[in-house]
């Protein structure tokens, strides 16, 4: 189908410069047409304490940010500005996005002053959609536009968005899990829950805490959770150690965990994921969920890497369910062909 050309006025054909961002609780990507994914990093940032200066200084951005967590030496603060896929910390964030943009620019000389393209969750608030807005603004944005996190997963993940036929698309992430039903190029159905791997890794820590008196920091935690986390209890057993600092009397003592107790761990907030999407399965329009019920189900977001997890889900909810390929970069590189195409400018834009 042949489309108008866009209508671009003066300036913004002259400048066009365009970059995706998906800033998510856990990481952060930006996506170029012509450069395809530009940055890939944890979402930290971590500011120089100077108090007499008054101004925060940022001694350091993304990944070496993120070995700051819970490491940081006196001088020094990480912090992590988004929580469940919102802005919790309006300056960090700004920095961040600043930072990053930065360091994903072809050349210094190239303006940070580019047209940006931000996914957000659907179940964010407009007080929320503002906050992301603006801070965009503020880190050089010239103009912002957002798009469901939803709508831009199913596309990343190759779903045929277009059609009239109902696609769903489970999008885990670190911070929130967020479900849409995608038809027509618009999102029918989202439903969302502030619950994400960043949960499951909470949960281990307070497992091990109560069952053995041993505090986990989270990063070993998630480091557990990636290596032997399973959503199933029902397969062949797997151990591993992990040191924390025991509650008895603060020195550092070494745990043997298994994939069954990791299964036991986390079975609270596995089951709001679930729940949520039992719910869009309630919810959303019955000839859509007619068709989810032929397709399947596809999961995107990092959290969709834990093991079993199609499978439990495939078991409480008798549907198929798919992992796509690439979950962690499914949003920005959904979101980054929408901006180009002009494809959804009516339906997924604000
Ligand atoms: N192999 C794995 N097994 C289990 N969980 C994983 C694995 N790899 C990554 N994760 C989890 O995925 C989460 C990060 O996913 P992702 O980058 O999609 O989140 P995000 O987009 O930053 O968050 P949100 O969308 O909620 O704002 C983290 O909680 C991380 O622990
Ligand atoms: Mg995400």
């Amino acid at each position: 189908m042949a489309r108008p050309t866009p209508y671009y006025p003066l300036f913004e054909r002259l400048f066009r410069h365009s970059v995706t961002v998906d800033l998510g609780t856990a990481n952060t990507l930006i996506y170029t047409d012509d450069g395809g994914i530009v940055l890939n990093q944890p979402s930290v940032v971590c500011f120089q304490k100077e108090p007499a200066a008054g101004a925060k200084r940022v001694a350091a951005v993304g990944t070496e940010a993120h070995q700051l967590l819970g490491r940081a030496p006196r001088n020094l603060e990480a912090v992590r500005p988004m929580r469940h896929g919102v802005i919790a910390n309006f300056s960090a964030a700004e920095h961040m996005i600043r930072q990053f943009v930065d360091m994903a620019r072809p050349r210094p000389l190239f303006s940070r002053r580019a047209a940006f393209t931000l996914c957000v969750p659907g179940g964010a608030t407009q007080v929320e959609r503002r906050a992301i807005r603006e801070a965009a603004l503020a880190a050089g944005a010239w103009k912002v536009s957002l798009i469901g996190e939803s709508l831009a997963s199913a596309l990343g993940a190759g779903l045929p968005v277009a059609e009239a036929t109902g696609s769903m698309v489970v999008d885990i992430g670190g911070g929130t899990t967020e479900v849409g039903v995608i038809a027509l190029g618009g999102t029918a159905y989202s439903g969302s829950v502030r619950v994400g791997g960043d949960n499951f890794d909470a949960a281990i820590v307070s497992y091990v805490r109560n069952l053995y008196g041993v505090l986990l920091g989270e990063q070993t935690a998630e480091h557990v959770k990636k290596t032997i986390g399973s959503a199933l209890r029902d397969v062949p057993l797997e151990h591993m150690n992990a040191t924390g600092r025991s509650a008895d009397d603060g020195l550092p003592r070494t745990v043997q965990l298994s994939n069954h107790d990791i299964a036991d761990a986390i079975d609270v907030p596995l089951r709001q994921v679930i729940g949520a999407v039992k719910r869009a399965l309630e919810t959303a329009p019955a000839e859509l969920v007619t068709d989810i019920a032929d397709n399947g189900i596809v999961l995107t977001g990092g959290g969709s890497l834990l093991a079993n997890l199609g499978r439990r889900l495939t078991h409480e909810i008798g549907l198929e369910v798919r992992v796509a390929d690439e979950p962690l970069t499914c949003a920005v590189r959904g979101a980054g062909v929408a901006a180009a195409s002009g494809l959804l400018d009516e339906a997924g834009y604000e």
